[in-house]
């Protein structure tokens, strides 16, 4: 029989407070992070049988946190905060009910049939474009992008992504690489591998696949937004080294893609998609 606890006593993790303590704060993140976002909101959901156990190991993880000075307006604080608080109310039917609904109970509007019409028509027409004017994108337009990377699903909501955001004109050459022109803009997706330092082998392998859904959300924002933009990973043996040389990225970042945009001048005949009939391996 399947038991979730098996898979929760058998994760390594410090063993008391002061073990705690002596991590760097990137390992206790991620510590902190494994802790809310996986075990902590399985064993709620699936009735802990020792609620009041789970509930210390809550507390005395963010009273760790307050410990170590870090800010308590940070997104994975106030996310684990509220977990826990709703885990606590005595007034709710079971702790699930309130650990995933109370809290997040939002009018959530309806997708009309021409947001739904766009949105498909985003998916279906964006193309890569490996040809720029010389014009800058607005700021306030890029970090539209950037965070739409970050609202990618992400494993165990590590939040791993980071970004190298950088204007040709500002770096000139910097990024050339051997496929293509640098672009207008260039978006390097970095990843802060510490944020798996608490994780299994599992999340190991998941970590390319969370840059990936982070660079694709961003491709699909830009091209509603008529911006374009294409999709390069290494494209030679010096480029990605140059690049960390040149921002002094430590070693703990890994460059794992690149986006080169910018306003395009080029109009792409769309390389062809099969039927979705063809690649259905296995129908039940
Ligand atoms: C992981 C990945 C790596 C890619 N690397 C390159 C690249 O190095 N150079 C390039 O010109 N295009 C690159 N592309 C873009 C693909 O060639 C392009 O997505 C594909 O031909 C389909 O065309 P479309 O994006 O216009 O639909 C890459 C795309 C992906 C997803």
């Amino acid at each position: 029989m399947w038991d979730i606890h098996e898979k929760y006593d058998k994760t390594q993790k410090p063993a008391s407070r002061e073990e705690y303590l002596k991590l760097c704060d990137a390992e206790f993140r991620a510590g902190f992070r494994a802790f809310f976002y996986d075990e902590f909101l399985n064993k709620v959901c699936l009735g802990c049988v020792d609620l009041p156990a789970l509930l210390d190991e809550a507390d005395c993880l963010l009273g760790l946190w307050r410990e170590r000075g870090i800010s308590e307006t940070d997104h994975d604080f106030a996310f684990a905060k509220s977990l826990t608080m709703a885990a606590k109310d005595k007034e709710a039917e079971t702790p699930l009910k309130s650990v995933f609904m109370a809290p997040y109970v939002i009018e959530k509007k309806p997708v009309t049939p021409e947001a739904r019409e766009a949105v498909m028509r985003v998916i279906h027409e964006r193309r890569s474009v490996r040809a720029f004017h010389d014009k800058d994108i607005p700021d306030e337009l890029l970090a539209k992008i950037l965070a739409a990377g970050l609202n990618a699903a992400h494993s165990r909501n590590l939040q791993s992504i980071r970004f190298i955001l950088a204007n040709e004109n500002h770096e000139p050459w910097v990024f050339r690489g051997i496929d293509i022109p640098p672009g207008h803009h260039h978006i390097a997706v970095l990843q802060d591998d510490r944020c798996y330092q608490a994780s299994e082998e599992k999340d190991q392998m998941q970590r390319i696949i969370d840059a990936g859904a982070a660079t694709e959300c961003m491709l699909l924002a830009l091209h509603a937004y008529g911006v374009d933009g294409a999709w390069l990973t290494y494209n030679d043996e010096e480029q990605f080294p140059r690049l960390r040389e040149k921002f002094a990225i430590p070693d703990y970042m890994r460059i794992v893609d690149l986006i080169e945009l910018g306003w395009g001048c080029q109009t792409p005949f769309p390389p062809q998609r099969p039927a979705v009939e063809e690649r259905v391996v296995v129908r039940v």
